[in-house]
C-alpha cells in the first residue's frame, strides 16, 4: 500500500512557511485507513495492551480504530479545558505555537501496558508531553505509534531519547 500518496499536503497552512501533511485524505479512503490501523496495531498484538491513549484531535480517530483493533480500552489524552474530571498536564511548543495537553488523574493505573497514538510527529513535544502524563500515572508505555513521522525536526528521536519506541507508517 502506498500511504504517502494517500496524504495531501497544504503549503503554508497554518502559517507561512509550514508544508501541512493532511491525513484526512488518507482516513476518507477506506483501503488506506485500514491497512494503516492494520499495519499499526498487529505488531503489538500479543503485547496484552490494556490500552491506547490517543492524542487530541486527529489522534482520537487512529487511536479509538487501533484500540479496537487490539481489544483495549481509549484514553483521551485532551487539550485545556476539555476533561471534567482532575487532571495532570503538561505544557509543550510545537512547530506552530505552544499548547498543553491533560490526562486525568486515574486515567491508567500503575504498571498498565500502553500504547500512545497520534496521527503525526513533527518536533515531538506534544509526544513528550503525552509520554510524560502516562508516566506521571505509572504507566508502561509499550511504544509511540505515528502515521507520519516528519523526521527533519526531530521528533522520533526527541522520544526515543525518553526511551519510548517509536512506529510511524511514512517518513
Ligand atoms: C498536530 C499533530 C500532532 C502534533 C505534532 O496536532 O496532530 O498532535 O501537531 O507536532 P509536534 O510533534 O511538533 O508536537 P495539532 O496540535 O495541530 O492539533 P490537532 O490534532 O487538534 O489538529
Ligand atoms: N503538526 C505539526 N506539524 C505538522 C505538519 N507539518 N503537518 C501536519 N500536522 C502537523
Amino acid at each position: 500500500m502506498d500511504f504517502k500518496s494517500t496524504i495531501r499536503t497544504i503549503p503554508d497552512y497554518p502559517r507561512k512557511g509550514i508544508m501541512f501533511r493532511d491525513v484526512s485524505t488518507l482516513m476518507a479512503d477506506p483501503k488506506a485507513f485500514g491497512a494503516a490501523v492494520e499495519r499499526l496495531s498487529a505488531p503489538f498484538e500479543k503485547f496484552e495492551i490494556s490500552k491506547v491513549a490517543g492524542i487530541d484531535a486527529r489522534g482520537f480517530i487512529l487511536g479509538g480504530a487501533i484500540a479496537l483493533r487490539l481489544k483495549a480500552g481509549f484514553l483521551p489524552l485532551r487539550k485545556p479545558g476539555k476533561l471534567p474530571y482532575r487532571t495532570f498536564s503538561e505544557s509543550y511548543e510545537l512547530e506552530y505555537g505552544s499548547d498543553a495537553l491533560h490526562m486525568h488523574v486515574d486515567g491508567v493505573e500503575p504498571g498498565e501496558r500502553v500504547l500512545l497514538v497520534d496521527d503525526l510527529i513533527a518536533t515531538g513535544g506534544t509526544a513528550e508531553a503525552g509520554v510524560k502524563l502516562l508516566r506521571r500515572g505509572r504507566a508502561d508505555i509499550v511504544s509511540a505509534v505515528f502515521l507520519v513521522d516528519l523526521p527533519d525536526l526531530g521528533g522520533a528521536r526527541r522520544v526515543r531519547n525518553m526511551g519510548v519506541e517509536v512506529n510511524a507508517l511514512v517518513s
